[in-house]
């Protein structure tokens, strides 16, 4: 199977990139406003999205930028400047891989804007991340603008042919040291063929501990269901981050999910461990939001991050732009949010390293 290479930026050879936190001095000025939004009648996805999004960009004032940068990584040094103007916050590399499973079985929670805005965040700040898609819907292929139509390789063909992951890995543009095994529509039949396929729950693990070392971050955006590619998710992570959505019914089927957990750690992965809540689409408007949160705070604990992430609706205009909100708005709440949710993962994650494979 031949890797596919979108363009010379960016990388689908993961040896190739060279870690570098880039560092906001560095950043030629740029206008700090937020992102005009274009017409959105005719809503855009996918590279349609992207072609609006780099109409957004050369609408912007950015005299001092260089005529020949992509347009891509000229957002994401302007995200890092706007996000962290002082350059004083750092991200610091984990020893080891930490390998995340970004899970809930119930939909539309946040799981694919969590997974694609962290990773985003650490790869902007200097950490080495695979977003492995896991679901067949491909958001966060989406999201990341990666492309995952039929007939690309992907993870299904990890899971299914044993593809090494190397060979269907995408470099995500604009963003050094991010890449991301797309899902595609074949991923759908994948639940259905694993059953017969031998060490069905390890394949993921498998594919990637094939590359020790190479990442400083894996996170496995999951479908919403409990079904063998979640199982596979959890058997490949040493931890678990369930993005909780602070509405009624959050906690509901929560139960399902842990007990899942616990019997694949019995079973399967001794070293897995939930290690991290995110409350998300926090409405401070409303009592509710407040009440999850304080249901969630006393029943994780310090398990769950200080950072909450907000309703915004920047955050959910970018996936259609095929960016992250980290660059399409780096000064809405949205993206703060995540970045501070990042930092805290980030140093969590030197100071308390949790169910390392060591
Ligand atoms: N903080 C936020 N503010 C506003 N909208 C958000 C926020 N986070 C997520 N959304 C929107 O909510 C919807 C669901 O989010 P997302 O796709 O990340 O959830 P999910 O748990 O991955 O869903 P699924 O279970 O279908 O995979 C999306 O339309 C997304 O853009
Ligand atoms: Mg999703």
């Amino acid at each position: 199977m031949i890797p596919i290479r979108r363009n010379a930026s960016a990388s689908a050879r993961f040896e190739s990139a060279v870690p570098q936190q880039p560092t906001p001095d560095s950043v030629p000025d740029a206008a700090p406003e937020p992102v005009s939004v274009p017409d959105t009648s005719a809503t855009p996805t996918g590279s349609q999205g992207a072609v609006v999004a780099e109409a957004a960009y050369v609408s912007r004032e950015t005299p001092t930028r260089e005529e020949d940068d992509p347009p891509l990584a000229m957002e994401a040094m302007r995200a890092v400047q706007i996000l962290n103007p002082s350059g004083e916050v750092t991200m610091p590399r984990p020893e080891r891989t930490r390998v995340m499973c970004v899970a809930n079985q119930k939909g539309g929670v946040g799981k694919t804007t969590t997974t694609v805005n962290l990773a985003v965040a650490l790869a902007l700040h200097g950490n080495r991340v695979l977003v492995v898609d896991l679901d067949p819907q491909g958001n966060a292929s989406t999201g990341l603008n990666v492309p995952h139509h039929t007939g690309v390789p992907d993870v299904y063909d990890c899971l299914i042919n044993s593809v090494p992951l190397e060979e269907v890995a995408q470099g995500v543009e604009g963003i050094p040291n991010l890449w991301c095994v797309p899902a595609t529509i074949d991923l759908a039949g994948a639940e259905i063929e694993l059953v017969s396929v031998v060490a069905r729950e390890s394949r993921l693990s498998r594919a990637i501990d094939a590359y020790p070392g190479h990442f400083d971050y894996v996170f496995i955006d999951c479908p919403p269901s409990l079904g063998l590619l979640t199982v596979n998710a959890l058997v490949a992570a040493q931890e678990v981050l369930i993005p909780i959505q602070c509405e009624y019914y959050a906690l509901e089927g929560l139960n399902q999910l842990i007990n899942n957990i616990n019997l694949v750690r019995q079973h399967l992965n001794p070293k897995l461990d939930v290690s991290t809540i995110l409350l998300t689409m926090y409405d401070r408007r409303t009592r509710l939001a407040d009440a999850v949160e304080q249901d969630v705070r006393n029943h994780f604990g310090d398990k769950v991050l200080q950072a909450v992430i907000p309703r915004n609706v920047r955050v959910s205009e970018a996936p259609s732009y095929g960016q992250s909100v980290m660059t399409y708005d780096p000064g809405s709440r949205g993206a703060t949010s995540y970045f501070e949710a990042a930092q805290e993962i980030a140093e969590r994650g030197v100071k308390e390293p949790v169910g390392r494979n060591a």
